[in-house]
């Protein structure tokens, strides 16, 4: 068989080898820690998918406030679609979930969102808001590591990143009126379905 003049014909990974993946070695040799890499997103996936469950239950107890129960949903979906955005990427990288959701649970990268004891409008906004403010330092974080480095790992964090940053900004406006009756627009009218996720899904991005 004639050598291949192509330049990216052949590399580090021998044909036919299916143990190793390029996909991963070229980062690797980009100067990115994969292992670190896997960790804090399985980290990330477990507090995208707790934050899901204990948004669903903040959500029941802002009973009687409709505004503040749709966008407590759209945020709680929303948190949905980042979890299903990034776990097949924990797979390509060769990495996994943990088997038992416990161990998920208890590794997941922020605190709980637990119902506060006087869950009243006003605590409840609170927790969502800091529950928000951890997702934006964990995605930064992402997008810090894989800058230059992992194109699609960053693409993805990046786009989980920018509706964590909207959904900031609604909880700030609603806690800032409830709380202190302060006006601090979001900017936000209202999402075109429940939980449209317009940054996080796949499919537009699929099928263009
Ligand atoms: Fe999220
Ligand atoms: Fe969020």
């Amino acid at each position: 068989m004639a050598v291949s003049n192509k330049p990216h014909a052949t590399g580090k990974v021998p044909a036919g080898d299916v143990t190793q993946r390029v996909g991963v070695e070229q980062m690797t040799s980009r100067g990115l820690n994969i292992e670190e890499l896997r960790e804090k997103l399985i980290d990330a996936a477990g507090a995208e998918f707790t934050t899901y469950y204990y948004y669903t239950i903040l959500r029941m107890h802002l009973a009687g406030k409709e505004d503040y129960k749709e966008i407590c949903e759209d945020a709680r979906l929303e948190d949905r679609s980042h979890f299903e955005l990034i776990t097949p990427r924990i797979y390509e990288l060769g990495a996994g979930l943990p088997r038992d959701i416990r161990e998920f649970a208890d590794r997941a990268g922020c605190p709980d969102a637990y119902l506060p004891d006087n869950p009243t409008a006003v605590e409840i906004l609170t927790v969502l808001l800091e529950a928000e403010r951890c997702a934006i330092r964990t995605w930064n974080e992402i997008c810090d590591l894989t800058l230059g480095k992992d194109p699609r790992t960053y693409n993805l964090a990046s786009r989980i990143l920018q509706e964590e940053i909207e959904h900031e900004a609604w909880f700030i406006e609603l806690l800032s009126m409830e709380r202190d009756g302060v006006s601090r627009p979001s900017g936000h009218f209202r999402r075109g379905n429940p939980g449209d996720a317009p940054h996080s899904k796949n499919l537009p991005f699929y099928v263009p």
